[in-house]
């Protein structure tokens, strides 16, 4: 594309009409505000400036000319922007000018298998047997149209001929797994006499199908295609594409686990749901659900199964900072067979009577089936619910303990003060948030230790030298720590505080003191904190090892004798440290 090509595009898309397709905008003098569509707000700071020609979030800075918004609103290219804006303003684009789609091959062989599909399940006899199962499970013809629904006939090579005919490489038929080759040499059909759901990318090509069977016997009740350069279930979110517009519109999706629960939601009215297709949820899965709206409903099975997936759902949407809600479907139904038994109506009253904040879902969830006079029980009802208000609000954080101090009848003091005896290794991880590695962690864990008990810090102060420390607050802490007490032989925190400067103080509200680790008081033993002073003393060797080389390197062919002979140390140092923690 070129400069000149670019600036009309630019010129010739009204940046009001585009965005309002996106926002809902009001008036403000010259311009125009609207909630931001690229991070969560609650009042308005998505500025659009009809005589400027941009739109730009004062708060978070997203936005800029009609095709950086389109583009970032899209997900798309800054070609493929180009291309669809220029194709709106009527600009023509020169054949030149257009990039050739990286798949246009495979996408167009999927689309003729997808044509192939749906007019065998229109115009063939045992497709006409499909329908009449289709119309049983109320899917009506405009929903099948909708879905594209088709049927792969039961004849073996059908669609291979058909392909071949058309010209398409036995090959790509192969690679994207609509074809296979048998052992003696000849191609046959992947999907024969199933129901055909075709799969599409978040830009609708069709990049992959599944089949279900109609035989209750057959013991895959659903087979898909494999993995290709272009199906990649674990990046993919059934019927995305189709819902886009409308997830955009109500500011939130649905995420169901089937295909007939998608299709039947949208029987009934509720048009924007999509499908994990049955695989755990990815962290692709939640930034792709990210890039149309900042709200998901989870809407799995009411079955066990369901359940434990919406929580390992939850957590994974999470850490993309989605506000997540949970529908759970009563009697252990599927959103699909509670339509079926209920109708539209009431499935749509369920949201209103059936949602829960994730923190509402798991309690129930953790809580379910436990005996709570049973020791083990107990205990893994207690870790799993204080894990769950680990980093939570501390409004969320005092509503749970609450609760748990309800359910098990003791006082909140006791559910936190007494050592608990959890393995280290069941510790949770860092939060993403923090996005702190092991080294960094291990430092404030060593704070920690050194705050709760003198003999700790002195162990540490044997340990490791103040540069020891990465993290130079930390570092600073540690200094002020064995200060203190010099003077005393118990550390009062408060006290404490108030001789630590700003920044020093903050570290250790922020970082320390709301750390799980610190919050429940657990106790470090010996063996830990010189496993974590180690791992501390080895990356600051690493570190001084790094800084000696490039030392060395830097001075050629006369390094000092005295890095050399430092270096050697360090090395020797670090044979000797390693250990895994
Ligand atoms: P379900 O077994 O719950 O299927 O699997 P369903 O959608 O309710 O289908 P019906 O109502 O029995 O016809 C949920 C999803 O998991 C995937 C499919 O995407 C399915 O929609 N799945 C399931 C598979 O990929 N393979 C299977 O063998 C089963
Ligand atoms: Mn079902």
């Amino acid at each position: 594309m070129d400069e000149k090509l670019i600036q009309e595009i630019n010129e010739k898309t009204p940046i009001l009409d585009l965005v309002s397709e996106f926002v809902s905008l009001s008036k403000r003098g010259k311009n125009y505000m609207g909630l931001c569509p690229f991070h969560q707000e609650k009042t308005p700071s998505f500025s659009v400036s009809p005589e400027k020609n941009i739109a730009k979030c004062m708060s978070c800075g997203e936005g800029g000319s009609p095709i950086n918004f389109y583009r970032k609103i899209k997900n798309i290219s800054f070609e493929q922007a180009c291309q669809e804006l220029a194709i709106r303003a009527g600009i023509e684009v020169k054949a030149t000018n257009v990039r050739k789609e990286p798949f246009e091959k495979e996408f167009k062989l999927m689309d003729e298998a997808a044509n192939f599909y749906q007019f065998n399940l229109k115009h063939s006899e045992k497709g006409h047997e499909v329908l009449d199962y289709l119309n049983k499970r109320e899917v009506s013809e405009k929903l099948t149209d909708h879905f594209r629904l088709g049927y792969a006939p039961p004849f073996g090579n059908t669609l291979y001929q058909l392909l071949k005919d058309k010209g398409y490489d036995t090959s790509d038929m192969i690679k994207l797994g609509v074809v296979k080759q048998s052992d003696d040499g000849s191609y046959y059909d992947l999907f024969s006499d199933r129901l055909i759901f075709p799969i599409t990318d978040p830009r609708g090509n069709v990049v992959g199908f599944s089949g279900r069977s109609l035989n209750p016997k057959e013991a895959a009740k659903y087979i898909n295609s494999p993995e290709s350069v272009i199906f990649k279930k674990g990046s993919l979110l059934y019927h995305l594409f189709e819902a886009s517009s409308v997830i955009r519109k109500s500011k939130q999706v649905i995420l169901y686990e089937g295909f007939f629960d998608v299709i039947s939601s949208f029987g009934a009215g509720i048009e924007n749901g999509v499908a994990s297709m049955g695989t755990a949820l990815t962290k692709e899965h939640a930034k792709l659900i990210k890039n149309v709206t900042s709200s998901v409903i989870i809407a799995y099975d009411g079955d066990r199964a369901g359940l434990k997936a919406s929580e390992q759902a939850i957590s994974i949407l999470e850490k993309e900072g989605l506000k997540i809600e949970v529908l759970t479907i009563p009697e252990k139904m599927d959103p699909d067979d509670f339509i079926k038994a209920y109708g539209a109506e009431k499935y749509e009253n369920l949201f209103a009577e059936f949602l829960k904040d994730p923190y509402q879902f798991r309690y129930a969830y953790y809580k379910m089936g436990k005996d709570l006079q049973n020791a083990n029980d107990i205990k893994t009802f207690k870790l799993n619910v204080i894990k769950m208000i680990d980093y939570a609000d501390a409004s969320i954080r005092q509503i749970y303990l609450k609760k748990l101090s309800e359910d098990l009848g003791i006082p909140i003091e006791d559910i936190t003060s007494k050592k608990m005896d959890i393995p280290t290794r069941i510790l949770p991880k860092p939060d993403k948030k923090s996005m702190i590695d092991r080294h960094t962690r291990a430092e404030y864990y060593l704070i920690f230790a050194m705050l709760r008990d003198k003999k700790h810090a002195k162990t540490i102060q044997k340990q490791l030298k103040r540069t020891d420390f990465a993290d130079h607050v930390a570092a600073s802490i540690r200094s002020k720590i064995i200060d203190y007490y010099e003077e005393h032989e118990v550390l009062l925190l408060d006290d404490l505080m108030d001789t630590l400067p700003l920044d020093e103080r903050s570290f250790l509200e922020d970082i320390i003191l709301n750390d799980w680790f610190w919050k429940m008081k657990i106790e470090m033993q010996d063996i830990e904190i010189l496993d974590y002073a180690k791992l501390v003393k080895e990356a600051s060797l690493k570190r001084r090892l790094q800084y000696l080389n490039e030392k060395i390197k830097l001075s050629g062919d006369h390094p000092k004798d005295k890095d050399l002979k430092e270096r050697d140390l360090v090395l020797k140092e670090l044979k000797h440290k390693p250990r895994e923690v």
